[in-house]
């Protein structure tokens, strides 16, 4: 899946040098970035001219803590890739408007022309960033509160201790995301099947935000067998 997903965004950056792209943190993506480490190691990738946006971050840690999104960005791909410190974007999580914070970011992912590949995990409840089920949803990058499962699930990053897990963040709306030209969305083992299920044949609802890129032309999922059992559809 890892693989599938590394080359693909390989494929775009040939074909368009300066491609911007959506990154997304957590377990998943962690392979991801190890194959275009390597990739780039090979001379297979240059990322010269890649503009980035991240998906989300905590709201209330600075960039360089060690459990910030930011920082796992840096160990992953940024320190180890010839990306270009000034194309690289994230949303600040200690600016003290994170409205005016959210706007900026919106604004700059304009400025670029917009995110030619997004490239998203799913949570186990559905969500995409920190977009979680709820009756209703913001469309554009805003502050969000963290559901409980969501700070369990981030506990690891700060020694596994859930009460340090900050309470809100900072995330793409599902509307930032959608307007991305294309998504990808990558998903591995069986505890995500029921989520992975629900966004493919499920209704398109806010409860599922993930259902929400039935709305969308262009994405793909790139799944692990494992995370894909339930679905009608074959795989290819
Ligand atoms: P995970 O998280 O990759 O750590 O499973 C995915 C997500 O919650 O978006």
């Amino acid at each position: 899946m890892a693989r599938a997903v590394a080359l693909r965004i390989t494929k775009l950056v040939a074909a368009k040098p300066a491609a911007v792209l959506g990154l997304p943190t957590g377990r998943t993506p962690v392979r991801l970035y190890a194959h275009l480490r390597s990739l780039f190691a090979a001379g297979k990738i240059d990322f010269s001219r890649v503009t980035t946006f991240n998906l989300d971050e905590f709201y209330g840690l600075p960039s360089d803590h060690p459990a910030s999104y930011r920082s796992f960005m840096e160990e992953h791909l940024f320190k180890h890739v010839n990306l270009n410190w000034r194309r690289i974007h994230f949303l600040n999580g200690m600016d003290s408007s994170p409205e005016r914070e959210c706007r900026r970011y919106e604004a700059a992912i304009a400025r670029v022309g917009g995110i030619d590949l997004q490239i998203l995990g799913i949570g186990t409840n559905g969500h995409i960033g920190f977009n979680e089920p709820a009756p209703a949803l913001q469309s554009d990058t805003h502050l969000a509160r963290l559901k409980p499962e969501t700070r369990r699930s981030n506990a690891m990053l700060f020694d596994g201790r859930v009460s340090a897990v900050p309470r809100e963040a900072l995330s793409m709306g599902v509307g930032t995301i959608l307007r991305a030209r294309a998504v990808v969305l990558m998903a591995n083992g069986s505890r995500k099947a029921d989520a992975v299920k629900a966004t493919v044949e499920g209704p398109v609802t806010t409860r599922m935000p993930a259902s929400l890129l039935q709305l969308h032309r262009n994405v793909e999922l790139i799944l692990e067998k494992a995370a894909a059992p339930k679905l009608h559809a074959r795989m290819r």
